[in-house]
């Protein structure tokens, strides 16, 4: 306590609000020895370009033990590295590296499930009076030996698997060689907190807890309702509302006891995967028993692209968290559709404003700063075990997880072997090296947008004000006591221009080419442009 109190004293912001938050894929980052897939060492190779970027942190997908049926998200050991990715002296170069360069480390974890491979899974199916049995949640069957309820898992089928050995179901929220922890076993969440504790010792600042909704389920395996908007377009998995399985509410007390584990340790982060998008995201922060200090919000990948619907996104978002809580906004990750592919490259440039100027903490995914294009990867040739599993309504997971383009030679800088997955188009021009040469390029304007939020007050805590979108413009205003920014966004192909008050000057603008440029009553705007104007306001700005 006396500690926190002290370092904000000095610096009123926390590290983690203060910073841009980048995602790291690591199959998919920098492989070291030529398998094709990405590693620790590769990482390492690779620190000097995050600090270079200037990103405060680095949310790290896993990298623990596993089979890799999920990619790394089915854990077969929580305190040990996957020889794939490289040993645990390598882990702690890399956060040594980071540290030194002022970057912080934000581990990935998966507490609602292990791998069918983990020791624990491997005790608990052995038999019916093994102590932990009760660590997995098994069921008897039903009538006539089918599954113990309706519920489904998330990646296709019932969310049970019958064990022969033992005559019973083990429940799965995803992959069946994902078994669902039973939470509700104190015995489990000791051993969890265990795990936390290992990882906050060797330095880590945090973790981003993976499907943190679907922790608990209902003891009374109750039956899931019909989804009401289910038509045979949707995927079959959406055949049923979740109610029984997803935002529990002893999910949310588990969410505090790991988050009371974490706060014995100063200055760390908790942040939460929240499945629900934004009705239920104000609940993860807690109350007066905290929960996640960054419930991520994916709301600008899903929002319609025109100016009204992105400015009721955030105003819902905004309505939807609770009064003094910290707003944080993804613009991509490894689930999502690259938001380059979504909104167009002209667009991608709008987004990476929009991130960046909104109020709360930033993150994006690695690729997204050069422009990465989800790449084609056809239905055959899927790896990723959500659309083998659940093909044809366009699930696949691949498109986004594509290899980082480091330079322009054959396998782009990523690998010298056979990338895992195919690099994708255009690799010639949109690759790091490329964009680096370019002071124009989408990554310049990345660098400059996070240097620019980083020194600026209203950008980092000023307080949001949002003004009536004009057409294709969205607009709003960032302002601390003395200052005062205005942020309009040009959503369109078509060139627009926003009447103000009084003159300004453009602080940045999306093409990179009109910095310091004075602004009178008029600022114009070329298709698909965004500009941030110190000390502009709008007509009818109603204040
Ligand atoms: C989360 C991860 C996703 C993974 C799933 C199961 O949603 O982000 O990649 O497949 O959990 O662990
Ligand atoms: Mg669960």
């Amino acid at each position: 306590m006396m500690n926190q109190q002290t370092r904000s004293s000095v610096n009123p912001l926390a590290w983690w609000k203060s910073c841009s938050i980048y995602q790291i894929y690591p199959r998919s980052f920098q492989d070291s020895d030529g398998d094709g897939v990405g590693d620790l060492p590769g990482l390492l190779s690779r620190v000097d370009y995050l600090a270079w970027l200037g990103v405060g942190a680095v949310w790290l997908s896993p990298v623990y033990r596993s089979p890799m049926v999920d990619f790394g998200y089915d854990i077969s050991d929580y305190t040990d590295i996957d020889p794939l990715f490289g040993t645990l002296a390598d882990f702690e170069r890399v956060v040594d590296a980071l540290h030194e360069r002022r970057i912080r480390l934000i581990l990935d974890v998966v507490p609602n499930h292990t791998s069918d491979q983990h020791s624990w899974f491997i005790e608990s199916r052995s038999s019916r009076d093994n102590p932990r049995r009760d660590w997995y949640v098994w069921a008897d069957p039903g009538p006539d030996g089918l599954p113990p309820n309706n519920w489904l898992s998330r990646f296709g089928g019932s969310a049970w698997e019958w064990d022969e050995r033992t005559g019973q179901y083990y429940y799965h929220a995803f992959l069946r060689e994902q078994p669902d922890l039973n939470w509700h076993n104190p015995a489990v969440r000791e051993a969890f907190a265990d795990v936390l504790r290992f990882w906050l010792r060797r330095g880590v600042d945090g973790f981003r807890v993976d499907a943190s909704a679907v922790l608990a389920e209902d003891p009374l395996l109750r039956d899931d309702p019909p989804n009401p908007d289910f038509d045979a377009e949707m995927p079959p998995t959406d055949k049923f509302k979740r109610v029984f399985t997803d935002i529990r509410p002893e999910t949310m007390s588990y969410i505090e006891e790991m988050r009371a584990v974490l706060d014995a340790f100063p200055d760390r982060v908790l942040l939460g995967e929240v499945q629900e998008g934004f009705r239920h995201i104000g609940q993860f922060y807690g109350g007066e028993r905290p929960r996640f200090h960054l419930p991520l919000n994916s709301l600008l990948l899903e929002t319609d692209w025109d100016a009204a619907s992105i400015a009721a996104r955030i105003d819902q978002y905004i309505n939807a968290i609770p009064d003094g809580a910290w707003p944080v906004w993804v613009l991509g990750g490894h689930d999502k559709p690259r938001i380059a592919t979504r909104v167009g490259l002209q667009q991608a440039r709008i987004a990476a404003m929009l991130l960046f100027t909104l109020s709360g903490t930033p993150i994006f995914f690695e690729g997204d700063e050069i422009g990465m294009p989800s790449s084609q990867i056809s239905s055959e040739d899927a790896c990723d075990p959500f659309e083998i599993r659940v093909p044809g309504f366009g699930l696949n997971r691949d498109p986004e997880r594509a290899p980082m383009r480091w330079d322009a030679s054959e396998k782009a800088g990523f690998t010298t072997g056979e990338p895992w997955l195919p690099l994708g188009d255009d690799v010639a021009q949109r690759n790091v090296a490329f964009e680096r040469g370019d002071e124009r390029s989408l990554l310049s304007l990345y660098r400059q947008l996070i240097a620019l939020r980083q020194t600026e007050p209203a950008l980092l805590a000023g307080d949001f004000r949002p003004l009536r979108s004009r057409g294709n413009v969205l607009l709003f205003r960032r302002c601390t006591r003395d200052r005062q920014l205005l942020i309009a966004l040009n959503v369109s192909d078509g060139s627009e221009t926003v009447s103000l008050r009084g003159g300004g000057m453009v602080r940045l603008n999306t093409l990179l080419d009109r910095i310091g440029e004075p602004v009178d009553s008029q600022l114009y705007l070329r298709p698909n442009e965004g500009v941030i104007a110190e000390s502009c306001v709008p007509e009818r700005a109603n204040e």
